[in-house]
């Protein structure tokens, strides 16, 4: 029997009773529990398979939620929870004692965000508690953006996914923390960077690996297929390169020759970048799925969501 279900009293039951439930946001699925419950949180991490020092982002159904969680709102803070709440941005500040220090890792900050999604925001007012939710995918491998992506990496381990249809923007949150008052980005993401810093001046991206010790969830390889998957700037020469194998191409828009191309995937025949990171992950989900030998991903322009698409993409190669 199937695991989805739109029962968003039936979801409320079973986190009172510290059980996990998959849940929709604008960006992906999580996989969501009661932050206060010890046995909840532990669930998350048995589940995905994630290591203990990579914390969690708190889900809140207001921004009133805030100021129980943090000690500190720095002034670009508040600006940016006030333009982009509910909405993909993470904001990571000091946490107050009441934060489990399993949710943090044990670092002193906590990340936060208000999801824009009506099923969760409905859930979350229903509730007593904010909900820790990582993705809802086993660790490193493809984030869901359809139930259907997390019934089939948790059908034995959980009990129910609440359905809020395709996740609208498809890829996760961006994630900002701040140093000395100052925004620092440690997640590209959904929000682009031009967005935010429209209402805070420029910032500091800290994207890579080498900020592990700020963002420890930034490991190199993430969000990746079991395909091996490549990322060109030259499709013509990538295709040419691996002509014996089976091939699967993951392109922006169309191109005009895909003779000895076995799938072909086109993100968006329009060039929209919106479009295109909606589709990011169930595109990769279905290229997996194909038998191939190879994944020829093709980089993106660099600006805008088509920005936090290559860095999505360029994990997704890593071995
Ligand atoms: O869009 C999203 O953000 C999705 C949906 C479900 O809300 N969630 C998500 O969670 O992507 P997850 O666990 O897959 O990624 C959370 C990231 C991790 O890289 C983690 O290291 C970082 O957030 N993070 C959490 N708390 C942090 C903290 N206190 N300091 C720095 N980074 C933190
Ligand atoms: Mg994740």
């Amino acid at each position: 029997m199937s695991i989805i279900s739109k029962d968003i009293s039936k979801a409320v039951k079973l986190l009172n009773n510290e059980e996990l439930v998959a849940i929709p946001t604008e960006t992906v699925y999580g996989l969501a529990g009661n932050i206060f419950s010890e046995k909840a949180v532990n669930a998350i991490f048995t589940t995905k398979g994630r290591p203990s020092f990579n914390p969690l982002i708190v889900h809140v159904g207001s921004k009133d939620w805030l100021k129980e969680i943090v000690t500190t709102i720095p002034p670009k803070a508040k600006l940016l929870a006030d333009a982009f709440w509910p909405g993909p941005v993470t904001l990571v500040l000091p946490k107050k004692d009441i934060i489990p220090n399993s949710i943090t890792a044990g670092k002193p900050t906590v990340a936060v965000r208000v999801p824009n999604h009506p099923v969760t925001l409905e859930l979350l007012n229903k509730l007593d508690f904010p909900l820790a939710a990582p993705s809802a995918n086993p660790f490193g491998s493809i984030s869901p953006t359809l139930p259907e992506h997390v019934e089939n990496y948790f059908k034995k381990t959980i009990k129910m996914v609440l359905d809020g249809g395709p996740c609208k923007s498809g890829i996760e949150s961006t994630i900002i923390g701040f140093e000395e008052g100052e925004p620092i980005i440690y997640r590209l993401g959904s929000t682009p960077l031009e967005a935010i810093e429209t209402i805070v001046g420029s910032v500091i991206i800290k994207n890579k690996k080498e900020s592990s010790p700020d963002a420890p969830g930034m490991l190199e390889r993430h969000y990746a297929p079991k395909t091996k998957t490549i990322l060109t700037d030259n499709l013509v020469k990538s295709i040419k390169e691996h002509r014996n194998k089976r091939i699967g191409l993951l392109i922006f828009n169309d191109i005009l020759n895909d003779s000895g191309i076995d799938y072909k995937i086109v993100l968006s025949e329009t060039n929209n970048l919106d479009e295109a990171a909606s589709k990011l992950y169930s595109a990769l989900h279905l290229l997996d799925k194909q038998d191939l030998d190879i994944i020829i991903a093709e980089q993106l322009p660099d600006y805008g969501l088509g920005k936090s698409i290559n860095d999505r993409l360029l994990r997704a190669t890593k071995i």
